[in-house]
């Protein structure tokens, strides 16, 4: 994981570092570290902890230098301490360093480059390829020695390098994990997403695999494949984020103004994609494949984490409307299966970040295959965008919080308008398709009725503080949502939350119901309402206590939280708002890190 970010131009590189860091913490935060230099000097500083320890220890130092380099660090290779946080330099102390990946033979070069004589202060895979660059910057071509370096390394990898004998100089070089180059006026930023950029650019270019860029000052950028040494034309392209949308704002953390996004995010996924008089969708990102797409006879959806379920909910949406063969698999076990792909399979990968590695290396794998790949991606430009066929942005904005939440409503938000085109080009006549438009419409007030009713959610999270374990239950469209449910329980609360399909409740997990287990029970008046409450009694029958979400009132529950009435294939969109409500009051109560979660990143980059 790690974020990474690297400065060259004409102001004090320090204040763009810092507060760069800060929009990457998203990415780890066990410790972080700058370097800079101006004419004379070297300033190099780490701390274990957040950004903020790091920047109050710097603040009134007068530091000062036109060229920089920060890290926020996730630990791999190597314990939490400043020794293993970055940045890394060399034994003679000229190069310097930042990386986001893994260097997968770092041993084996480690150990040969003892015998050169190198000493080694850190555990980090890191640190190697800073001998690594210095052993062969023994010829005094800095570029050149990047180049030989990165030609005998494995793994994945985002560095960006500087040298103090070459100070007007900034390298950068990425394989599988992301980098960014912005290009401002006389300066130059690198780092691993937008957010840092925007602070003096909207002008960005996108790093491919195997490439390698050198930034200088005098003689501008150059960038080239260190693969195949073949020069590369720059392609540059604009970022629309806006810096509000990086803001907190009045909000305590970014997952409570991200939840409260929830409905814009739903809106302007599906507003200029569906044309509402003509009962039509607008997909025109996919005009291009519209002929393939005709023919797919299987769809198979991939994801980790929160965007997994969304997936699920493909999966059933796809079966209910298309009758199309649809499987959802988590990507770190497609990627390890023979699966059998064939010209008439869909892939679709589902990413808030498009970086995540699992997601990317089973992509690449049905890639191989020429399989027929659909990306629900909301970070622009991101890796997997670059190597899917076709991308369905989500129009979520910038999602910070390490916990998804408005991203998961915006990718099922796609899928209901993919659905909807796909029955369109294969001719299959939509059983309630007028309806479908006229809830889709509607659904974000519904969304937004629910979140002004946050109070009610905060009083349950108080009361029901003092249980440990928790279920959640639902079944077909409601299945997904429990599972995100029990997700963001765990990673922002640090509580053992668990989900299952109502029905298999009672082949096990039953068997630990008593009055001190609380189960959520999803239940809305869908197709299984009826199965589900049955699932309801039964646990009722063994004392459990239960919290029904549900568009009627069943008077067995324990607490019900009623939302409004929808059609089945939108009601995830409601029971999943007080499920993230109540994840975030939870972890609030129990005074918990609740954007930075402990041991969680939100761009897993490692496998
Ligand atoms: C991490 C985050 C989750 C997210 C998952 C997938 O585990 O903490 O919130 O759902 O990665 O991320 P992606 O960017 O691929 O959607």
């Amino acid at each position: 994981m790690c974020g990474i970010v690297g400065y060259l131009g004409k102001r004090n590189s320090l204040l763009i570092l810092l507060e760069g860091l800060k929009r990457l913490e998203y990415r780890g935060y066990d410790s972080c570290g700058v370097v800079l230099s101006n004419n004379e000097e070297i300033y190099l500083y780490k701390k274990v902890g957040k950004v903020s320890e790091l920047e109050k220890e710097v603040k009134n130092k007068n530091l000062d230098g036109n060229i920089g380099l920060g890290h926020t660090r996730w630990a791999t290779h190597g314990g939490i301490t400043e020794n293993n946080a970055h940045p890394h330099y060399d034994c003679s102390q000229n190069i310097f360093l930042i990386h986001n990946g893994i260097i997968e033979n770092y041993q084996e070069l480690k150990e040969k480059l003892k015998k050169k004589n190198h000493n080694f202060y850190s555990e980090t895979d890191s640190e190697v390829f800073a001998h690594l660059i210095e052993e062969y910057y023994k010829n005094n071509d800095f570029e050149n020695s990047v180049l030989k370096a990165l030609k005998e390394i494995r793994g994945n990898f985002a560095f960006v390098i500087f040298n103090k004998k070459e100070k007007d100089k900034l390298i950068g070089a990425r394989f599988s994990s992301p980098l960014i180059l912005g290009l401002g006026k006389e300066e130059y930023i690198l780092a691993s997403d937008p957010s840092p950029i925007s602070l003096i650019t909207k002008n960005v270019v996108y790093l491919d695999d195997g490439d390698m860029v050198v930034v200088d000052k005098n003689k501008g950028v150059k960038i080239f494949s260190f693969l195949n040494e073949k020069e590369k034309p720059l392609v540059i392209y604009q970022i629309n984020w806006q810096i509000d949308d990086i803001k907190k704002e009045n909000y305590e953390h970014y997952m409570i103004k991200e939840i409260e996004e929830e409905p814009k995010a739903v809106f302007n996924t599906f507003y200029k994609r569906l044309n509402f008089e003509r009962l039509e969708t607008n997909l025109k990102e996919l005009n291009e494949i519209k002929e393939k797409l005709r023919n797919i006879e299987k769809i198979v959806l991939t994801a980790c984490g929160t965007a997994y379920y969304a997936c699920l909910y493909g999966r059933y949406l796809f079966e209910e409307y298309l009758n199309l063969n649809s499987e959802a698999e988590i990507a770190s076990e497609l990627r390890y299966r023979n699966y059998p792909y064939n010209e008439k399979t869909l892939l679709i990968v589902i990413s808030q970040s498009g970086e995540t590695i699992d997601t990317l290396e089973a992509l690449k794998i049905a890639k191989k295959r020429n399989v027929l790949i659909i990306g629900i991606i909301n970070v622009p430009g991101s890796s997997i965008t670059r190597l899917v066929d076709k991308v369905i942005y989500t129009q979520a904005g910038p999602e910070l919080a390490v916990a998804s939440t408005k991203a998961f409503l915006a990718q099922i938000t796609s899928l209901v308008i993919l659905m909807i085109y796909l029955a369109e080009i294969k001719g299959i006549n939509l059983k309630n398709k007028k309806q479908i438009f006229e809830e889709i419409k509607i659904i974000p007030e519904k969304i937004k009725e629910i979140i002004n009713r946050k109070e009610e959610i905060k009083k349950l999270a108080e009361d029901l503080i003092c249980f440990k374990n928790f279920y959640f239950l639902g079944r077909k469209f409601q299945y997904p949502i429990a599972l995100e449910g029990a997700l963001k329980l765990k990673e922002i609360a640090y509580l053992h939350s668990e989900a299952y399909p109502a029905g298999e409740t009672k082949h096990g997990p039953i068997a630990l119901i008593d009055e001190n287990f609380p189960v959520f029970i999803l239940a809305p008046k869908d197709s299984v309402y009826e199965k589900t409450i049955s699932n309801l009694e039964e646990i009722k029958a063994r004392k459990g206590k239960i919290i029904l979400i549900s568009d009627e009132a069943f008077e067995k529950a324990d607490y019900v939280f009623k939302i409004p009435k929808s059609l089945e294939i939108f009601y995830p969109f409601l029971t999943v708002v007080p499920l993230h409500l109540f994840a975030y009051y939870f972890a609030k109560i129990l005074g918990r890190e609740i954007d930075r979660p402990r041991n969680l990143a939100k761009s897993v980059t490692v496998e």
